[in-house]
């Protein structure tokens, strides 16, 4: 493209940009409502700034350009910045990072430059303004040159001192740094926001933000925020050290809190490494950050890189890929789990966050739904952070399309037609069709499978889908019928995989009474406690014809657990699965119910807690074989407590119910009493 082909084009992108540009300024700066993501916000810029470069006749001196933030709303005292508060350019490839460090070599002279490290937080820039080390003013950046006075909620910021340590600083010194509102506080502060239903913070920059810029210093005061020193402005005895990194020492000398993250890297390699241990430490720093500066560390070097229009040529922030971003909702589509609970599913635009593209997300369910108002054809902020599950955070309500309604609580499960309910008290939505449903019995049979259950090895999802999908597995006993010649149909099956297929599911059909309790799918029964019905029971009639007081006394079985179990026995369709299942010719050794077991320990239970010499699993065996049960949690019906080193909670209750405890020691004399030395 030459250059006078496309200015007509570019002259009025580059005029569309700007008013979008500037209407995002505003929003973000004066009404603490962005309405983009950051991430939107920097590809827009990086836009206008290539076009700019391109055409440097359409770079205009009021373009966003040229300036840092957006002008002061009006509403605080104006404050004069005597050394303006500049912004930072940006890298978001390593590339830029080489030729900033490469500028510098070369002008400089300098084979391997020093540079101050230093994380990027996620806040609000401000410049605190100390005479005679108190705090008199705080500042906000504003456009660069003049900011709003916000001294009044700034105050409020526990960590910022009010009046400097120590001795030795100049009586006018301005320190600029970020005020952020720590990860731990944001999370509290919606979860109290939430309970008394009010608003929710979107994220914790926007939280310090608007905390700031609260007229009312007492809302502030409430805030949870935090601040960290990145700088100096003006300072009446002129520099206060002659390396950016040790300005921050003697401010943190001073009192002021620097992030324990900041250091010195070497050249190149050394802020490529910073940046990249950083962003391994970035999900579980207490506080957000979006990017590692690189700062030139000696201040006579700064001063001969000098400065672009509106950025240091010796600094440059090096972004991380955003963990929020800003698409469509498309649909709200509804999955169907193995208990008949219904999720709803965001069907997302795709789009870029977190390091990966992600067009599903999780909407949790129907109440978060309502709480948070999403509606399909929203503008919506999807957040992934490290390998979180992607999830759909806030709604922009500015950006809703005319029209839009809220979704429809489904009645009807879309799958099988089936009527779902809600358990009172709970969030969830289930559907009732149980195994009628076709997407309970592809998760079912995909659970009877597993490694855990019945472990039939080749029996993945594909081929789990086909099944039902075909109606080759209306219950699971069919799977029992099914030849070669019935899996040689399917896709990606061999006359080999298919042999070996119908051999493991024959071979499946040899089992144990725990996995097959397990691979049933009741209810809150997981390995373990279908490991501890096998062996209380022994095997399946008494167990399913046990009462729910009766499921109770089993080791690690609750009222809800019991209330489970016993439904599902109750219900004929169990019943009749299970008898069709020993017909097919499932096979598991039975034993005596470990109740009526002999042993000394007869009708004592035992609950073991904190470290033994001995592994737990060993321990309880070696008791049971005793005739003991053994339980996860102390009552008054605790025979004894097995209490090893650094016991908790459980050793405490004990002693409040006066159930008898035994040390480590103690047990093992115990078991020597009936000749047992482990
Ligand atoms: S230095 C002359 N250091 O990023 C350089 N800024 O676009 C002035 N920020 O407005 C900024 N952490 O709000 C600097 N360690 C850090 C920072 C940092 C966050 C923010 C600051 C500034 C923006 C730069």
């Amino acid at each position: 493209m030459t250059r006078t082909a496309t200015s007509a084009a570019a002259r009025a992108r580059a005029q569309s940009l700007r008013l979008e540009l500037d209407d995002h300024n505003r929003r973000y700066h004066q009404l603490d409502a962005p309405i983009i993501s950051d991430a939107h916000y920097d590809l827009l810029m990086r836009e206008i700034e290539a076009l700019e470069r391109e055409h440097p006749e359409l770079s205009t001196a009021d373009s966003p350009t040229q300036r840092v933030g957006a002008a002061v709303s009006g509403d605080y005292a104006q404050v004069t910045h005597a050394i303006p508060m500049l912004s930072l350019s940006n890298a978001f490839a390593d590339e830029t990072v080489e030729d900033f460090v490469r500028r510098i070599q070369t002008d400089l002279e300098e084979e391997l430059p020093e540079f101050s490290v230093e994380p990027k937080i996620d806040g609000l820039a401000i410049s605190l303004r100390y005479e005679d080390g108190e705090l008199v003013r705080a500042a906000t950046r504003g456009d660069g040159a003049t900011g709003e006075d916000v001294t009044h909620s700034v105050r409020t910021i526990g960590p910022i001192p009010l009046k400097l340590a120590g001795a030795g600083y100049p009586s006018v010194l301005e320190v600029r740094g970020e005020v952020y509102m720590p990860r731990a506080g944001f999370a509290a502060y919606n979860r109290r926001a939430r309970e008394r239903g009010e608003k929710e913070l979107v994220n914790p920059r926007n939280g310090a933000a608007g905390s700031v810029r609260q007229k009312d210093p007492k809302i502030a005061a409430t805030r949870p925020l935090a601040f960290f020193a990145y700088g100096v402005g003006e300072s009446s005895d002129g520099p206060i050290a002659d390396r950016h990194s040790g300005m921050l020492r003697q401010l943190g000398e001073w009192g002021l809190p620097i992030s324990p993250e900041a250091g010195t890297a070497l050249g190149v390699e050394g802020c490529l490494t910073y940046y990249s241990k950083l962003g391994a430490a970035r999900t579980s720093l207490p506080y957000d950050i979006d990017g590692a500066v690189y700062k030139l560390d000696r201040y006579d070097q700064q001063q001969s890189m000098g400065f672009i229009s509106r950025a240091p040529r010796w600094a440059l922030a090096h972004k991380y890929p955003a963990e929020e971003a800003t698409t469509r909702l498309l649909a709200i589509d509804l999955q169907v789990g193995r208990t008949g609970a219904i999720t709803p599913l965001a069907r997302l635009e795709p789009v870029f966050v977190g390091g990966v593209t992600v067009s599903n997300a999780t909407l949790h369910n129907f109440d978060e739904i309502a709480r948070k108002d999403f509606r399909v054809g929203d503008l919506v902020i999807v957040k992934r952070a490290g390998d979180v599950i992607p999830s759909v955070a806030s709604v922009i309500v500015e950006q809703r399309p005319a029209g839009s309604q809220p979704p429809q609580i489904p009645t009807v499960c879309p799958v099988c037609g089936s009527a779902l309910v809600r358990v009172e008290g709970e969030a969830i939505i289930r559907c009732t069709g149980g195994l009628i449903c076709s997407a309970q019995r592809k998760e079912a049979l995909r659970h009877y499978a597993s490694r855990k259950a019945m472990d039939i090895e080749g029996l993945g999802d594909k081929i789990v889908e086909q099944l039902i999908d075909l109606d080759m597995v209306k219950q699971i006993d069919d799977l029992y019928r099914l030849t070669d010649c019935d899996f040689e149909l399917m896709e990606r099956m061999g006359e080999k995989s298919a042999r070996n297929l119908v051999e493991q599911i024959e071979r499946s059909k040899q089992t144990t009474l725990e996995r097959l309790l397990f691979a049933l799918g009741i209810r809150e029964v997981g390995v373990s406690t279908a490991k501890a019905l096998a062996r209380h029971y022994g095997s399946l009639p008494p167990l399913m014809e046990a009462n729910v007081e009766q499921l109770i006394e089993v080791a690690d079985v609750g009222p809800i657990v019991a209330a489970h179990t016993h439904a599902f026995f109750a219900d004929s369709r169990s019943r009749q699965i299970i008898a069709a299942l020993i017909e097919a010719g499932l096979k598991w050794p039975e034993h005596e119910p470990a109740q009526s077991a002999e042993g000394p320990l007869l009708a004592q239970t035992f609950v073991l807690t904190g470290t033994l010499s001995m592994p737990r699993d060993k321990a309880k065996a070696l008791l049971e074989g005793l005739g003991a049960k053994v339980s996860g949690s102390v009552s008054k019906k605790t025979s004894t407590v097995v209490a090893g080193a650094e016991a908790g909670s459980k050793l405490t209750k004990a002693e409040s119910l006066g159930v008898p405890v035994l040390d480590d020691d103690g047990f093992l004399a115990l078991l020597a009493e009936h000749g047992i030395n482990p």
